[in-house]
């Protein structure tokens, strides 16, 4: 497929620290400064072809909006149905929460349970277009679940290394898809040493580690792209996202800076909050002292396993993508994430990821500071499911015997 299809208006990739050029059609990693690609579209070619109305009628995926996706030839494209995921009312919660409209943004509905599917499927699709034979990645679980997936079902090997103390199931998925697995006594950096070491000896495979190739974010972009069109082709004033490597609130800033250069919405961006865990807040840091980048935060550890990334490799596009928009960057304690968790499950029947909870949590506290105000619209980006997490709920359940009988209520 040459470059001039019409499936996808792929131009080239650019440093995202130098704005040097790279060539889309071959496999590319990081910029010669060790900074990541990020994919660059013919946008007025996009603009003059596809309207909002023609993708209204397009299937409910994440590849309704192919034009602005890097793979070139629709037969490539390896789905398992991921994308236009619900944008909900938490009606309840945002009583509690002094807020007049409060909207979930539902990932726990994609395949593999999380929104790291979108990037594994953007990703692996485009891998196996320029000929990757296998894909290898350092992870905290989620995302090495989803790749290990999605490569099974492109005919790809994986190889995947992970911290001891990432969700079990993550494993049991990574497994039971034929990946090469490992589990690692450290965390995700640790992991990602090792899978570059393994690498030499892989030939054929590629590093597809955060934001060491430029598709996932693609397809993590989407999840932008998504709430404008579920909105009516507008935006919300505030979105909160809980962050780790930054992948998804990068990916949604771009989206934005997308959409604004095609006409697709207008008007003043929606401020974007990086929510962090307490035990692992590297962004925070740097956003209070008004650092470029952040420093490697000692002693990473929280429940929300998903966002231990002591220092992510794109940490300056995610600061950029903050002040950019006048958002901030908050961090919630492990016990109140996941009190934000039960309470939403009791008030919304939502059961959502630590990852996600933080974001619930972090609303009083920004609701209290002023930087939330009561008539804002705010959504969430609950990035994956509960169901994933059943270690974060203690069943407390009475067990009774067979011919027991259940207690009276009066
Ligand atoms: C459930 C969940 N939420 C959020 C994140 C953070 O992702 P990002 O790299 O987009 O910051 C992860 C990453 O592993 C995750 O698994």
């Amino acid at each position: 497929m040459t470059p001039s299809s019409a499936y996808s208006f792929l131009s080239h990739l650019e440093c995202s620290r130098t704005g040097e050029r790279y060539d889309a059609d071959v496999l590319q990693g990081t910029s010669a400064a060790g900074a990541p690609l990020l994919a660059r579209y013919d946008l007025d070619r996009v603009r003059a072809t596809v309207t909002r109305e023609d993708i209204a009628g397009r299937a409910p995926t994440l590849w309704r909006y192919h034009e602005v996706l890097p793979v070139r030839d629709e037969d490539r494209v390896v789905s398992l149905g991921e994308g236009m995921t619900p944008l909900l009312p938490m009606p309840a919660y945002a009583r509690r929460a002094g807020l007049d409209r409060l909207l979930m943004k539902d990932e726990s509905l994609v395949p593999t349970g999380t929104f790291k599917a979108r990037g594994a499927a953007v990703g692996v699709s485009r891998a196996a277009e320029l000929g990757v034979k296998g894909v290898a990645m350092p992870t905290n679980g989620n995302a090495g679940a989803a790749w290990a997936l999605y490569a099974a079902r492109a005919g790809m090997s994986s190889l995947i290394a992970m911290p001891q103390d990432a969700p079990p199931i993550t494993m049991a998925e990574c497994q039971i898809a034929g990946a090469e697995l490992y589990r690692v006594d450290g965390l995700i950096g640790d992991a990602g040493r090792l899978v570059g070491a393994a690498l030499g000896e892989r030939p054929g495979y590629q590093e597809v580690s955060t934001l060491k190739e430029p598709y996932r974010l693609e397809g993590k972009k989407t999840m932008g792209y998504e709430i404008a069109e579920q909105l009516g082709w507008r935006m919300p004033d505030v979105i909160l996202y809980p962050t780790g490597g930054g992948v998804g609130i990068i990916g949604i800033h771009k989206a934005l800076l997308e959409m604004r250069e095609l006409g697709w919405v207008d008007g003043e961006p929606p401020r974007l909050v990086a929510v962090q865990a307490a035990g692992c807040a590297p962004i925070v840091e740097a956003f209070e002292k008004g650092a470029r980048e952040s420093t490697p935060f000692p002693d990473a550890r929280t429940a929300a396993f998903g966002i231990t990334v002591p220092k992510p490799l794109g940490d300056f596009l995610v600061l950029e993508a903050i002040r950019a928009t006048g958002g901030t960057a908050i961090a919630v304690t492990d016990e109140e994430l996941l009190a934000a968790q039960a309470e939403l499950a009791a008030l919304e029947g939502a059961f959502v990821c630590p990852e996600g909870a933080a974001c619930f949590a972090a609303l009083e506290p920004l609701r209290a500071s002023g930087r939330i105000g009561p008539g804002e619209e705010v959504v969430i980006l609950n990035t994956g499911s509960g169901v994933k997490y059943p270690e974060t709920v203690r069943v407390d359940a009475p067990l009774l015997a067979g011919d027991d009988q259940i207690p009276g209520r009066g």
